[in-house]
């Protein structure tokens, strides 16, 4: 794992937004993760961004979303699927049948599951997963206690989730209580992933998942297990971690970040 740590979220989501693009461009078929909530919203905003300026092309690329509430249908205003063509789909130039979020209202639940595994598999995997972290350490919606193992499923969302999400549902009442999620397994068979945390109050979960101990009562902790996974912070988000100064120099110094460097310093002048 390795993190970096840019000055604030502007900056963060566009060094994840450039990572993106850079791997498109280098493989137009790319087999892409792809997550929801706020933090990823400023991602989606630059990569739609790229797609009308500098012409980044999605003809080609496939899409595998994390997750998707139980119950609602893509037309609902809630739905993580509505949620992508609003902010990714609609605006760039992917075709719909390429993208793919699980099912919510499917008759047979664990079949859709099944086959969501499978057409993961179909495609040869997921080449980038992009990744949040909720309050409760989720990744996807992995809530405490989901094996580190698991494949996709039906979960119960935690209170801690539940409080997160529900001003987006006018009030916890009214939110699904259940989620269709990518497992902890197969988010861990993703080729290379990417979580983009940012703000004060990703802090204290955040250390725990990085330098804390590997542990299912925080699924993001699992990421320690994966081979090549970059966590992108923004300062507020960074200001638990003990290990920075080890971080910062890995942006500073590693070869593989010069060109993301040297971006950055001309932004700067
Ligand atoms: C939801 C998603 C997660 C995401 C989280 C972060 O819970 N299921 O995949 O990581 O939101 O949300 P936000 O970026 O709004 O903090």
């Amino acid at each position: 794992m390795e993190v970096i740590i840019q000055p604030h979220q502007e900056a963060a989501a566009d060094l994840v937004a450039r990572v993106v693009a850079c791997e498109l461009r280098a493989n137009p078929h790319l087999v892409l993760g792809l997550a929801t909530g706020r933090t990823m919203e400023h991602v989606y905003q630059r990569l739609v961004q790229k797609h009308r300026e500098q012409k980044l092309d999605f003809s080609l690329c496939t899409t595998f979303n994390l997750d998707e509430y139980v119950g609602l249908p893509p037309a609902d205003p809630n739905s993580y699927r509505h949620y992508m063509d609003d902010h990714l789909f609609r605006h760039v130039n992917i075709d719909p049948r390429n993208t793919h979020l699980p099912n919510g209202v499917a008759e047979d639940l664990d079949r859709e599951c099944e086959l969501y595994e499978k057409a993961i598999l179909r495609f040869g995997g997921i080449d980038l997963q992009l990744l949040g972290i909720g309050k409760a350490g989720h990744i996807g919606f992995n809530e405490p206690l989901s094996a580190l193992r698991s494949r996709t499923r039906v979960k119960a969302l935690t209170p801690v989730t539940l409080a997160q999400n529900a001003a987006q549902f006018g009030g916890e009442k009214k939110m699904p209580r259940r989620a269709i999620t990518m497992g902890v397994g197969t988010i861990l068979e993703s080729r290379r992933c990417i979580l983009l945390a940012t703000g004060a109050d990703k802090a204290d979960i955040l250390a725990r998942a990085i330098e804390g101990p590997l542990t299912g009562m925080v699924s993001a902790t699992a990421l320690q297990l994966h081979p090549r996974c970059t966590v992108v912070v923004d300062e507020a988000a960074a200001a638990k971690l003990t290990e920075v100064d080890y971080y910062r120099w890995i942006f500073e110094n590693e070869p593989e970040w010069r060109e993301y460097r040297m971006l950055e310093h001309a932004l700067e002048t």
